[in-house]
């Protein structure tokens, strides 16, 4: 029968960037008229005005009046690859996602982000980086949407306008561009100190990457794994880069700034042209799914927490090669629509609430970016598995729907195959129970704990790290005009760590203030050591 969803280029899905643009030997209007002319417009004699009729003059400066769309209202600068994703079928006892078994090749699409910074900024500014992939599975597509620091700054997604109002440059001097060097950060994470650990790590040479290709990735939120007999288990997400975890100098990362803005980008498209392609391990750090969703003590849907490898290792469940440039930046890197809502049957959410907040975020912002509802039909977001959807109509819409009926169950458009649920290949939602509590606006008190984690990482760090980290908080904090904002970040650093604090302070020319609620101790012992990091020195 008639297929009920027919794309402009029938059965291919999204192989082809280009669809009927550059076609035949002339160039021509958009309405394939002949041209013999593009570089004079049509006048009233050779000196006189320009004549109103002269229709290719008017397309050729309307289309190029409307070519920038908005960037993206976070991660607008970066950089993408497609390559291929080829499971190790080691995941088979917790996830049932057909991408993950054995020998499974899917296509994919990485495209790696700083957060802060405009479209046109700098790449190696100190920034936490975005690293998000979609594996366009046989099963419909899952994106995998993390950051390269495994913690985030905040718990709960309704603070994220906040956070990003605060990074993001200064509305009245629209300064500094791309950096946490300026009072709006400072305000904010010194008075919402659960930002703690997140900074500790944004301090670090982590937020100064060598290269795309030498960072480690974090799906960040625990995710919810299902098997092929529907148990269930709770897990997070690693990518491991197979050159290394590599950080530029401080000082490197300032000339490189000057010297080649689009260091990152050119190093990612030189590496994948000369076939030295960028690769990582997925692993899975996997915990059991128990009622309180904890894991030695750690609660796994506070996303400002990690779970240290010692106590959870992680398992390797399949191999990322990226090996093929975009052939049209706007085409592919700047129209890629990732979405932490595009899941496969075997992977789910779970009720993290910096997650939720996030299922809604992505698709709202892209209907604005991408101009209206159809931007699943754009090459590079169009699904490799059958789309057989009810959606219709709509801006930019380019399918050609068959049928009569875009509705189920219905008895005109050839019976009824909708057998969701019935059917384990299809998504359905784990049923978990939910507490029947009241309606709350508040945190758990396993929230509160906002400092221990970040004394670890502090802990992890060699003394040269530890240097590096001191001398970042001491230039960032030095270009706070506030006083007094500098003044609540030192009481901040007292409770991570004395020794910590006190470097900064001496460089700010301030005094050291006395820890108020000192991080729990951390044991330097190698089971308390930091994810992929180097281990305690004292
Ligand atoms: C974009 C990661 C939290 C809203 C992105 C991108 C990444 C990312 C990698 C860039 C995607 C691309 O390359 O196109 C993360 C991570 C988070 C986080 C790892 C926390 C763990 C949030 C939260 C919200 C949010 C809490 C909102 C409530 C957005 C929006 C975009 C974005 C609106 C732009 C998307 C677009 O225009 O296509 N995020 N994000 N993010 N993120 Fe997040």
């Amino acid at each position: 029968g008639t297929p009920a969803h027919v794309t402009p280029t029938g059965a291919d899905t999204g192989a082809s960037p280009q669809l009927n643009s550059q076609q035949g030997a002339h160039l021509t209007t958009s309405q394939g008229l002949r041209l013999p002319d593009t570089d004079h417009s049509l006048k009233a004699g050779e000196r006189g005005p320009t004549l109103l009729q002269d229709h290719h003059l008017r397309e050729k400066i309307m289309h190029f009046d409307h070519e920038r769309i908005p960037e993206r209202v976070v991660h607008a600068r970066g950089a993408g690859a497609h390559g291929v994703f080829i499971g190790h079928g080691t995941a088979a006892a917790v996830c049932k996602a057909g991408f993950l078994q054995e020998g499974v090749r899917t296509p994919v699409f990485t495209r790696f982000s700083t957060v802060v910074g405009s479209r046109g900024s700098a790449d190696t500014v100190r920034d936490t980086r975005g690293f998000a992939t979609k594996f366009y599975t046989a099963e419909g597509t899952f994106d995998l949407v993390g950051n390269n620091i495994p913690v985030f700054f905040i718990q709960d997604g309704i603070k994220f306008p906040d956070v990003i109002h605060a990074a993001k440059p200064h509305p009245d001097r629209e300064i500094p561009q791309a950096q946490s060097a300026h009072d709006t950060f400072w305000d904010f994470v010194s008075l919402h100190t659960e930002a703690t650990h997140h900074v500790m790590w944004q301090m670090s040479d982590r937020a100064i990457p060598r290269s795309y290709r030498t960072m480690e990735g974090f799906g960040v939120h625990t995710f919810r794994l299902v098997n092929a007999e529907g148990g269930t288990s709770l897990a997070k997400f690693h990518w491991k880069p197979k050159a290394g975890v590599h950080s530029l100098l401080w000082e490197e990362a300032q000339l490189i700034n000057g010297v080649d803005p689009d260091f990152h980008r050119r190093d990612l498209y030189d590496s994948i042209e000369s076939g030295a392609y960028p690769q990582w391990e997925l692993g899975i750090q996997v915990f059991p799914d128990t009622p309180d969703q904890t894991f030695e003590g750690i609660d796994l849907l506070d996303s400002t927490k990690i779970v240290p490898e010692e106590l959870a290792p992680v398992t390797p469940v399949g191999t990322l090669v990226l090996n093929r440039n975009p052939t049209n930046f706007f085409a592919e890197s700047e129209q890629v629509a990732f979405h932490v809502g595009h899941l496969v049957p075997g992977i789910d959410v779970t009720d993290d609430p910096l997650l939720q907040a996030r299922l809604f975020s992505y698709l709202d912002t892209q209907l604005t970016r991408l101009g209206g509802p159809n931007f699943s039909q754009i090459p590079i977001n169009r699904p490799h598995a059958p789309v057989n959807d009810m959606l219709r109509d709509g801006f930019h819409q380019h399918a050609v729907h068959g049928g009569v009926a875009p509705y189920k169950p219905n008895t005109l458009d050839g019976g009824c195959p909708f057998t969701a649920g019935a059917d384990m290949s299809a998504f359905v939602e784990f049923p978990q129970v939910v507490e029947q509590g009241r309606k709350v606006r508040e945190a758990p008190a396993s929230y509160s704990d906002h400092y221990t984690q970040a004394r670890l990482f502090w802990r992890s760090l060699t003394a040269l790290e530890r240097e590096h980290v001191a001398r970042a908080f001491t230039f960032e904090l030095g270009k706070c005009y506030e006083q007094a904002i500098k003044e609540r970040q030192l009481k901040v650093l007292a409770n991570v760590d004395p020794v910590l604090c006190e470097q900064v302070a001496t460089g700010l020319g301030l005094p050291a203030p006395e820890a108020e609620n000192p991080a729990r101790d951390v044991a330097p012992s190698p089971a308390l050591s930091q994810i992929g990091g180097t281990w305690p020195v004292d």
